[in-house]
Protein backbone atom coordinates (compact mmCIF):
# COMPACT_ATOMS: atom_id res chain seq x y z
CA UNK A 1 0.00 0.00 0.00
CA UNK A 2 1.24 3.83 -0.45
CA UNK A 3 0.79 5.41 2.75
CA UNK A 4 0.37 9.45 2.47
CA UNK A 5 -0.54 12.70 4.00
CA UNK A 6 -3.06 14.83 2.19
CA UNK A 7 -3.92 18.39 3.14
CA UNK A 8 -7.66 19.06 4.17
CA UNK A 9 -7.25 21.87 5.58
CA UNK A 10 -5.42 25.94 5.67
CA UNK A 11 -3.91 26.47 9.02
CA UNK A 12 -4.59 29.51 10.97
CA UNK A 13 -1.81 30.19 12.66
CA UNK A 14 0.17 27.22 14.02
CA UNK A 15 -0.11 23.79 12.08
CA UNK A 16 -2.21 20.81 13.53
CA UNK A 17 -1.86 17.26 12.84
CA UNK A 18 -5.94 18.18 11.57
CA UNK A 19 -4.62 19.88 8.98
CA UNK A 20 -3.84 16.71 7.25
CA UNK A 21 -5.54 13.08 6.84
CA UNK A 22 -3.70 9.88 6.38
CA UNK A 23 -5.02 7.78 3.21
CA UNK A 24 -3.71 4.34 2.43
CA UNK A 25 -4.12 3.33 -1.48
CA UNK A 26 -2.98 0.50 -3.98
CA UNK A 27 0.36 1.43 -4.60
CA UNK A 28 0.17 3.16 -8.34
CA UNK A 29 1.62 2.17 -11.80
CA UNK A 30 3.94 4.10 -13.84
CA UNK A 31 2.58 5.36 -17.13
CA UNK A 32 5.18 5.86 -20.01
CA UNK A 33 8.08 7.22 -19.12
CA UNK A 34 7.22 7.33 -15.50
CA UNK A 35 8.81 5.91 -12.38
CA UNK A 36 7.55 4.53 -8.89
CA UNK A 37 9.56 5.34 -6.05
CA UNK A 38 10.01 4.05 -2.46
CA UNK A 39 10.79 7.04 -0.27
CA UNK A 40 13.32 6.58 2.46
CA UNK A 41 14.04 10.53 3.88
CA UNK A 42 11.29 13.16 3.63
CA UNK A 43 12.69 16.17 4.06
CA UNK A 44 10.48 18.60 6.05
CA UNK A 45 11.52 22.58 5.78
CA UNK A 46 9.93 26.01 7.19
CA UNK A 47 8.72 26.88 3.59
CA UNK A 48 5.87 23.86 3.66
CA UNK A 49 3.83 26.22 6.12
CA UNK A 50 3.39 28.57 3.44
CA UNK A 51 2.73 26.44 0.78
CA UNK A 52 0.11 24.63 3.25
CA UNK A 53 -1.73 28.46 3.56
CA UNK A 54 -0.84 30.50 0.54
CA UNK A 55 0.94 31.32 -3.14
CA UNK A 56 4.19 31.73 -2.80
CA UNK A 57 7.29 31.65 -5.33
CA UNK A 58 4.93 28.12 -6.17
CA UNK A 59 1.40 27.46 -5.47
CA UNK A 60 -0.24 26.54 -2.69
CA UNK A 61 -0.97 22.57 -1.90
CA UNK A 62 -4.28 22.07 -3.26
CA UNK A 63 -6.78 21.10 -0.21
CA UNK A 64 -6.90 16.95 -0.89
CA UNK A 65 -3.59 16.53 -2.47
CA UNK A 66 -0.66 15.10 -0.86
CA UNK A 67 1.04 17.28 0.95
CA UNK A 68 4.39 18.37 -1.50
CA UNK A 69 7.94 17.31 0.24
CA UNK A 70 11.21 16.93 -1.11
CA UNK A 71 12.19 13.47 -0.51
CA UNK A 72 15.13 10.64 -1.60
CA UNK A 73 14.12 7.17 -2.26
CA UNK A 74 14.85 4.30 -4.42
CA UNK A 75 13.68 3.04 -7.38
CA UNK A 76 11.27 0.31 -7.35
CA UNK A 77 9.71 0.24 -11.29
CA UNK A 78 10.69 2.44 -14.09
CA UNK A 79 9.62 3.55 -17.48
CA UNK A 80 11.70 5.73 -17.91
CA UNK A 81 15.49 5.11 -19.61
CA UNK A 82 17.70 7.37 -17.41
CA UNK A 83 16.65 5.02 -14.21
CA UNK A 84 17.09 1.31 -13.43
CA UNK A 85 15.34 -0.47 -10.80
CA UNK A 86 17.56 0.34 -7.27
CA UNK A 87 18.77 3.62 -8.13
CA UNK A 88 18.69 5.78 -5.38
CA UNK A 89 16.71 9.30 -6.35
CA UNK A 90 15.85 12.76 -5.36
CA UNK A 91 12.63 14.49 -6.16
CA UNK A 92 9.30 16.25 -4.75
CA UNK A 93 8.31 12.93 -3.79
CA UNK A 94 5.40 14.05 -1.49
CA UNK A 95 4.85 13.60 2.10
CA UNK A 96 4.01 9.68 0.94
CA UNK A 97 5.53 6.02 1.49
CA UNK A 98 5.58 5.94 -2.98
CA UNK A 99 5.47 8.28 -5.95
CA UNK A 100 4.97 7.59 -9.60
CA UNK A 101 7.23 10.80 -11.34
CA UNK A 102 7.46 11.59 -14.38
CA UNK A 103 11.34 10.75 -14.78
CA UNK A 104 12.06 13.97 -15.91
CA UNK A 105 11.30 15.50 -12.60
CA UNK A 106 14.05 13.18 -11.03
CA UNK A 107 17.36 13.66 -9.99
CA UNK A 108 19.26 10.38 -9.95
CA UNK A 109 22.15 11.03 -6.89
CA UNK A 110 25.71 10.86 -8.09
CA UNK A 111 28.04 9.24 -6.02
CA UNK A 112 29.39 10.72 -3.53
CA UNK A 113 31.26 9.70 -0.07
CA UNK A 114 28.90 10.76 1.79
CA UNK A 115 25.80 8.63 4.00
CA UNK A 116 23.07 8.65 2.16
CA UNK A 117 20.97 11.51 4.97
CA UNK A 118 23.80 14.01 3.92
CA UNK A 119 22.13 14.41 0.53
CA UNK A 120 19.28 16.78 3.56
CA UNK A 121 21.91 17.57 5.87
CA UNK A 122 24.71 18.89 4.24
CA UNK A 123 24.09 19.05 0.60
CA UNK A 124 20.78 19.62 -1.23
CA UNK A 125 17.90 22.57 -0.44
CA UNK A 126 20.02 22.99 2.82
CA UNK A 127 23.67 22.77 2.36
CA UNK A 128 23.03 24.95 -1.02
CA UNK A 129 21.32 27.94 1.01
CA UNK A 130 24.26 28.01 3.09
CA UNK A 131 26.98 27.86 0.73
CA UNK A 132 26.02 30.45 -1.44
CA UNK A 133 23.66 32.44 0.77
CA UNK A 134 26.83 33.27 2.76
CA UNK A 135 29.22 33.58 0.42
CA UNK A 136 27.55 34.88 -2.76
CA UNK A 137 25.31 37.48 -0.54
CA UNK A 138 27.19 37.64 2.41
CA UNK A 139 31.02 37.71 1.00
CA UNK A 140 32.58 37.33 4.33
CA UNK A 141 36.08 38.39 4.69
CA UNK A 142 38.78 37.30 7.28
CA UNK A 143 38.77 38.91 10.56
CA UNK A 144 35.09 40.10 10.05
CA UNK A 145 32.09 39.14 12.25
CA UNK A 146 29.33 37.34 11.42
CA UNK A 147 26.14 36.64 13.24
CA UNK A 148 23.71 33.85 12.17
CA UNK A 149 20.31 32.82 13.46
CA UNK A 150 18.24 30.11 13.99
CA UNK A 151 22.24 28.91 14.70
CA UNK A 152 21.42 25.60 15.47
CA UNK A 153 19.37 24.45 12.33
CA UNK A 154 19.49 22.74 9.59
CA UNK A 155 20.77 25.61 7.41
CA UNK A 156 22.35 27.88 10.45
CA UNK A 157 24.62 25.33 11.61
CA UNK A 158 26.21 25.26 8.63
CA UNK A 159 26.99 28.88 7.88
CA UNK A 160 28.68 29.30 11.02
CA UNK A 161 30.97 26.56 9.99
CA UNK A 162 31.25 27.84 6.89
CA UNK A 163 31.70 31.20 8.25
CA UNK A 164 34.74 29.80 11.01
CA UNK A 165 36.25 28.23 7.57
CA UNK A 166 36.57 31.68 5.89
CA UNK A 167 38.43 33.14 8.80
CA UNK A 168 35.19 35.25 10.73
CA UNK A 169 34.36 35.96 14.42
CA UNK A 170 31.37 33.57 14.74
CA UNK A 171 28.81 33.84 16.70
CA UNK A 172 24.93 31.88 17.04
CA UNK A 173 21.72 32.95 18.50
CA UNK A 174 19.47 29.84 19.28
CA UNK A 175 16.66 29.18 21.17
CA UNK A 176 18.25 26.86 24.24
CA UNK A 177 21.55 26.58 26.57
CA UNK A 178 21.74 23.02 24.81
CA UNK A 179 21.95 24.31 21.31
CA UNK A 180 24.42 26.87 22.28
CA UNK A 181 26.80 24.80 23.95
CA UNK A 182 26.94 22.28 20.66
CA UNK A 183 27.55 25.62 18.78
CA UNK A 184 30.53 26.44 21.03
CA UNK A 185 32.06 22.98 22.28
CA UNK A 186 31.34 21.42 19.26
CA UNK A 187 31.06 23.35 16.02
CA UNK A 188 33.54 25.74 16.77
CA UNK A 189 31.66 28.83 16.96
CA UNK A 190 32.76 31.76 18.90
CA UNK A 191 29.84 32.15 20.76
CA UNK A 192 25.97 31.50 20.93
CA UNK A 193 23.13 33.38 22.38
CA UNK A 194 20.37 31.97 23.97
CA UNK A 195 17.64 34.47 22.64
CA UNK A 196 14.91 33.30 25.35
CA UNK A 197 16.76 33.78 28.11
CA UNK A 198 19.76 36.75 27.60
CA UNK A 199 19.34 39.70 26.47
CA UNK A 200 20.17 40.19 22.74
CA UNK A 201 20.88 43.56 22.81
CA UNK A 202 23.40 43.42 25.66
CA UNK A 203 24.76 39.63 24.34
CA UNK A 204 25.99 40.94 20.94
CA UNK A 205 27.36 43.92 22.49
CA UNK A 206 29.14 41.66 24.55
CA UNK A 207 30.06 38.79 21.92
CA UNK A 208 30.73 41.31 18.79
CA UNK A 209 33.15 43.98 20.42
CA UNK A 210 34.14 45.02 16.91
CA UNK A 211 30.40 45.03 15.28
CA UNK A 212 28.46 43.07 13.20
CA UNK A 213 30.27 42.76 9.40
CA UNK A 214 27.45 39.78 8.17
CA UNK A 215 24.30 39.54 9.67
CA UNK A 216 22.66 35.71 8.18
CA UNK A 217 18.91 36.06 8.32
CA UNK A 218 17.03 33.47 9.04
CA UNK A 219 14.57 34.24 11.87
CA UNK A 220 13.76 38.38 11.19
CA UNK A 221 10.94 40.47 13.66
CA UNK A 222 12.93 41.42 17.10
CA UNK A 223 15.78 39.73 16.34
CA UNK A 224 16.60 41.57 12.95
CA UNK A 225 15.60 45.15 14.58
CA UNK A 226 18.58 44.03 17.09
CA UNK A 227 20.85 43.00 15.12
CA UNK A 228 20.48 45.89 12.66
CA UNK A 229 21.86 48.29 15.34
CA UNK A 230 24.89 46.49 15.58
CA UNK A 231 25.64 46.59 11.99
CA UNK A 232 29.06 47.80 10.71
CA UNK A 233 29.05 50.50 7.92
CA UNK A 234 29.29 48.12 4.59
CA UNK A 235 27.46 45.43 6.02
CA UNK A 236 25.59 42.60 4.01
CA UNK A 237 22.78 40.88 5.49
CA UNK A 238 21.81 37.52 3.08
CA UNK A 239 17.96 37.61 3.87
CA UNK A 240 17.23 33.76 3.98
CA UNK A 241 14.52 33.09 5.90
CA UNK A 242 11.86 34.98 8.87
CA UNK A 243 10.48 31.98 10.81
CA UNK A 244 9.38 34.23 13.42
CA UNK A 245 6.65 35.34 11.57
CA UNK A 246 5.43 32.40 9.64
CA UNK A 247 2.72 31.15 11.87
CA UNK A 248 1.46 35.20 12.28
CA UNK A 249 -2.27 35.47 12.00
CA UNK A 250 -1.98 39.31 11.64
CA UNK A 251 0.12 42.03 10.22
CA UNK A 252 3.06 42.77 12.46
CA UNK A 253 4.97 45.90 12.37
CA UNK A 254 7.75 45.60 11.03
CA UNK A 255 11.77 46.60 12.47
CA UNK A 256 11.64 50.45 13.28
CA UNK A 257 15.01 50.90 12.26
CA UNK A 258 15.44 50.49 8.76
CA UNK A 259 16.80 54.08 8.49
CA UNK A 260 20.14 51.78 9.69
CA UNK A 261 20.38 50.61 6.08
CA UNK A 262 21.09 53.52 4.89
CA UNK A 263 22.77 55.49 7.47
CA UNK A 264 26.00 52.45 7.48
CA UNK A 265 25.31 51.37 3.65
CA UNK A 266 24.08 48.11 4.22
CA UNK A 267 23.16 45.45 1.71
CA UNK A 268 20.36 43.66 2.28
CA UNK A 269 19.14 40.74 0.01
CA UNK A 270 16.81 37.92 0.02
CA UNK A 271 16.98 34.64 -2.44
CA UNK A 272 15.80 31.27 -3.02
CA UNK A 273 18.46 28.82 -3.08
CA UNK A 274 16.45 27.65 -6.85
CA UNK A 275 18.33 30.42 -8.26
CA UNK A 276 21.07 28.77 -7.35
CA UNK A 277 21.36 25.29 -8.48
CA UNK A 278 22.78 25.54 -12.16
CA UNK A 279 26.10 26.27 -9.71
CA UNK A 280 25.46 23.27 -7.29
CA UNK A 281 28.66 21.46 -8.52
CA UNK A 282 30.90 24.63 -6.79
CA UNK A 283 28.97 24.32 -3.52
CA UNK A 284 28.86 20.11 -3.67
CA UNK A 285 32.97 20.04 -4.51
CA UNK A 286 33.23 22.40 -1.31
CA UNK A 287 30.83 20.67 1.09
CA UNK A 288 31.85 17.30 0.31
CA UNK A 289 35.35 18.15 0.79
CA UNK A 290 35.28 19.77 4.17
CA UNK A 291 33.14 17.02 5.28
CA UNK A 292 35.48 14.26 4.02
CA UNK A 293 38.77 16.69 6.09
CA UNK A 294 36.62 16.86 9.33
CA UNK A 295 36.19 20.33 9.01
CA UNK A 296 31.92 20.80 8.73
CA UNK A 297 29.13 18.53 10.52
CA UNK A 298 25.67 18.17 10.16
CA UNK A 299 23.15 16.50 12.10
CA UNK A 300 20.53 15.12 11.27
CA UNK A 301 16.42 15.18 13.36
CA UNK A 302 15.02 11.59 12.30
CA UNK A 303 12.02 10.62 13.44
CA UNK A 304 11.04 6.99 12.40
CA UNK A 305 7.49 6.30 10.25
CA UNK A 306 5.73 8.43 7.92
CA UNK A 307 2.65 9.12 10.07
CA UNK A 308 4.51 10.68 12.67
CA UNK A 309 5.13 13.44 9.83
CA UNK A 310 2.85 16.29 11.11
CA UNK A 311 4.51 16.05 15.08
CA UNK A 312 7.97 16.35 13.52
CA UNK A 313 6.35 19.03 11.16
CA UNK A 314 6.13 21.06 14.11
CA UNK A 315 9.38 20.59 15.68
CA UNK A 316 10.69 23.46 13.54
CA UNK A 317 8.14 25.89 15.33
CA UNK A 318 8.88 25.30 18.70
CA UNK A 319 12.84 24.60 18.14
CA UNK A 320 12.66 21.29 19.65
CA UNK A 321 14.41 20.09 16.71
CA UNK A 322 18.31 19.41 16.79
CA UNK A 323 19.39 19.52 13.17
CA UNK A 324 17.90 19.45 10.05
CA UNK A 325 14.69 17.51 10.38
CA UNK A 326 13.85 14.77 8.48
CA UNK A 327 11.19 11.36 8.52
CA UNK A 328 13.02 7.82 7.67
CA UNK A 329 9.72 6.77 5.62
CA UNK A 330 11.24 3.31 4.93
CA UNK A 331 14.67 1.58 5.15
CA UNK A 332 17.82 2.78 2.82
CA UNK A 333 18.45 -0.71 2.00
N1 LIG B 1 15.84 31.07 1.01
C1 LIG B 1 15.90 29.77 0.82
O1 LIG B 1 16.05 29.28 -0.30
C2 LIG B 1 15.77 28.87 2.03
C3 LIG B 1 16.06 27.50 1.91
C4 LIG B 1 15.99 26.72 3.08
C5 LIG B 1 15.60 27.30 4.29
N2 LIG B 1 15.30 28.63 4.33
C6 LIG B 1 14.95 29.29 5.59
O2 LIG B 1 16.03 29.09 6.48
C7 LIG B 1 15.56 29.14 7.83
C8 LIG B 1 16.06 27.90 8.56
O3 LIG B 1 15.49 26.74 7.94
P1 LIG B 1 15.97 25.28 8.37
O4 LIG B 1 15.37 24.34 7.39
O5 LIG B 1 17.44 25.28 8.57
O6 LIG B 1 15.22 25.09 9.76
P2 LIG B 1 15.90 24.90 11.20
O7 LIG B 1 16.72 26.09 11.45
O8 LIG B 1 16.52 23.56 11.29
O9 LIG B 1 14.63 24.89 12.14
C9 LIG B 1 13.91 26.04 12.38
C10 LIG B 1 14.44 26.75 13.64
O10 LIG B 1 13.95 28.07 13.66
C11 LIG B 1 13.90 28.53 14.99
N3 LIG B 1 12.62 29.20 15.23
C12 LIG B 1 11.38 28.68 15.09
N4 LIG B 1 10.45 29.60 15.42
C13 LIG B 1 11.12 30.71 15.78
C14 LIG B 1 10.74 32.01 16.23
N5 LIG B 1 9.44 32.34 16.38
N6 LIG B 1 11.71 32.91 16.52
C15 LIG B 1 13.02 32.60 16.38
N7 LIG B 1 13.45 31.39 15.96
C16 LIG B 1 12.51 30.46 15.67
C17 LIG B 1 14.03 27.30 15.90
O11 LIG B 1 15.32 27.33 16.49
P3 LIG B 1 15.59 28.05 17.94
O12 LIG B 1 15.66 26.95 18.94
O13 LIG B 1 16.87 28.74 17.72
O14 LIG B 1 14.42 28.97 18.19
C18 LIG B 1 13.94 26.12 14.95
O15 LIG B 1 14.73 25.04 15.36
C19 LIG B 1 14.04 29.23 7.74
O16 LIG B 1 13.66 30.59 7.90
C20 LIG B 1 13.73 28.77 6.33
O17 LIG B 1 12.53 29.30 5.85
C21 LIG B 1 15.36 29.41 3.22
Amino acid sequence: MNRRWVLVARPEGLPRATDFAWQEEAIPTPGPGEVLVRSIYLSLDPAMRGWMSHDTYIPAVELGAVMRGGAIGVVEASNHPGFAVGDQVQGMLGWQTHCVVDGRALLKLPELPVPLGARFGLLGHIGFTAYFGLLDIGAPKEGETLVVSAAAGAVGSLVGQIGKLKGCRVVGIAGSDSKCEWLTKDLGFDAAINYKTENLHKALKAHCPKGIDVYFENVGGKTLETVLNHMNLFGRIPVCGMISGYNNTEATPGPNNLFQLIVKRLKMQGFLVTDYMPRATEAVKDLVGWYGAGKLQYRLDITEGLENAPTAFLKLFDGSNQGKVVVQAGPEN
